[in-house]
């Protein structure tokens, strides 16, 4: 908490020093060898400049944080010049402590960006499956909708909750089920399991909706 006051009194106090410091960045880059050579984001690299750019600038690297990610690293370089090497040492690490929150709230927020859409895409691929397997395997008896009753005998599956169709689906694969169809049924009911019953289910739902 001290540190923080401390830090912000003297990021204010430091405007002078902000010049001399930049933060640039690379995010899901594969290899260590090649980072020098790549141009990074952020900062006064603004994705032109390299580190070894910035070197022959005049700037020098100051710090480096990597972090892991899913498909490679993220790389955070802070630079500074020599005027700012002159300067005492806990002004920079106010900018720096700043510079870097921002860049890690920056990288946070796409993160969740990126995993939101994954988690989209998870659930359309279902939906498709779903559609697939309704369609090729479902539809001749129980109707394009799900709004035939199979036979005469069994509800329309548009009408029937989830907890309904599983209810029923396990019933035909245990042969519980006592009802004058319920052969009929059972054979495709052995092989679908809980999670394409929800799909086909949301499937119907999202069909019936229009
Ligand atoms: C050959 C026709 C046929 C096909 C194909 C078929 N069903 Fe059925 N289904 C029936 C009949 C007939 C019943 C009613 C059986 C009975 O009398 O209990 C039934 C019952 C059901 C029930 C229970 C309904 C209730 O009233 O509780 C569900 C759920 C169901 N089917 C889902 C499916 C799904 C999902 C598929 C595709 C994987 C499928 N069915 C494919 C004929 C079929």
């Amino acid at each position: 908490m001290k540190k923080a006051i401390l830090s912000t009194i003297l990021l204010l106090s430091s405007t002078a020093i902000l010049a001399d410091t930049t933060m640039c960045f690379k995010e899901n880059h594969k290899s260590m060898a090649t980072i020098e050579n790549t141009a990074l984001d952020g900062g006064l690299c603004n994705g032109k400049f390299t580190v070894n750019d910035m070197k022959a600038k005049g700037w020098s690297v100051d710090d480096i944080k990597i972090s892991q990610t899913a498909t490679g690293m993220s790389f955070i370089y802070v630079l500074k010049t020599a005027s700012t090497a002159t300067s005492s040492s806990s002004n920079f690490i106010g900018n720096q402590a700043q510079m870097e929150a921002n860049i890690m709230a920056k990288l946070e927020k796409k993160k969740e960006v990126e995993e939101k859409a994954k988690v989209e895409q998870e659930i359309k691929e279902s939906a498709t499956i779903a559609k697939e397997l309704y369609t090729a395997k479902c539809q001749t008896c129980h109707g394009v909708n799900g709004e035939k009753s199979a036979y005469n005998s069994s509800r329309p599956l548009k009408d029937l909750s989830v907890e309904d169709m599983q209810e029923s689906i396990k019933n035909y694969k245990v042969g519980k089920a006592d009802s004058m169809n319920a052969n009929i049924m059972a054979s495709y009911a052995n092989f679908i399991d809980y999670k394409e019953i929800k799909g086909i289910h949301a499937y119907l739902q999202s069909i019936n909706k229009k």
